[in-house]
């Protein structure tokens, strides 16, 4: 049998990745990797060491730490060191960290390291922001979404909880803004479009609608190399 597809789905904060990469993988059967997820994990366990200005020591605790990502019936769990912390990494602590971790260097050669394992049999959608320049800069392929600043604050609204306080749109535009502005001027690994990538602007169709046209592209591309779907 031909082999199964690696399907990278990068993009900003809120334009909708995690949501169409989810329903993606289970119209096909494949595996969805959150790598967002792995980020905000060990931002959690920054902030629970309270170490959140130590570097080295932050380095050391995640080589001595134990991260995985289970997923199953559409939700993934997160858990540091066999506990569970899948509702800790989206707090509005998280956020406001998450891109300062990210710019670790030794800190993302540890993950893509893990990410590049967890997705080397393919069949798998895994949505990150370098996923098709860093981590499997080889995918089958690579979609790249954006959204207006505007519809991704109101998306991510949506998702705030009674639990994170009184958050306003201003509040997440502007964590949305200064995160956008960290993730696309780091050193290393920045988010950017990969050059073969396919950019889909999310801001006026539907969840349902980017599932399909990326359906659509997966479909067309498996016919294209000879992959299996
Ligand atoms: O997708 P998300 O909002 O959960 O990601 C949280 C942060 O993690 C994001 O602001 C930057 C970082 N991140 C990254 O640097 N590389 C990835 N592949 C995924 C996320």
């Amino acid at each position: 049998m031909s082999k199964k597809m690696i399907i990278a789905i990068d993009g900003y904060a809120g334009a909708g990745k995690s949501t169409t990469a989810k329903l993606l993988a289970q119209k096909l059967g494949y595996l969805y990797i959150d790598t967002g997820a792995m980020y905000r994990a060990v931002t959690y366990l920054a902030l629970q060491k309270n170490i959140l200005q130590h570097k080295t020591a932050i380095i050391e605790s995640v080589k001595n730490s134990t991260l995985s990502l289970q997923y199953a019936n559409g939700v993934t769990t997160v858990f540091l060191n066999d506990i569970d912390i899948t509702d800790k990494i989206r707090s509005a602590e998280v956020n406001s960290n998450v891109s300062d971790i990210s710019v670790i260097e030794e800190i993302r050669t540890e993950l893509v390291k893990k990410q590049q394992e967890m997705g080397a049999n393919g069949a798998v959608v895994m949505e990150g922001r370098d996923i098709a320049t860093t981590v499997f800069p080889n995918a089958d392929l690579k979609i790249f979404l954006t959204a207006s600043i505007e519809q991704r604050a109101i998306r991510r609204l949506n998702e705030v909880r009674p639990s994170d306080g009184k958050i306003t749109l201003n509040d997440i535009r502007d964590n949305l803004l200064k995160r956008d502005d960290i993730d696309s001027h780091r050193e290393i690994s920045p988010l950017r479009k990969a050059d073969d990538a396919t950019e889909i602007d999310t801001s006026s169709i539907t969840i349902d609608e980017q599932v399909e046209i990326i359906y659509n592209k997966v479909k067309e591309t498996a016919a294209k190399k000879g992959l299996s779907l």
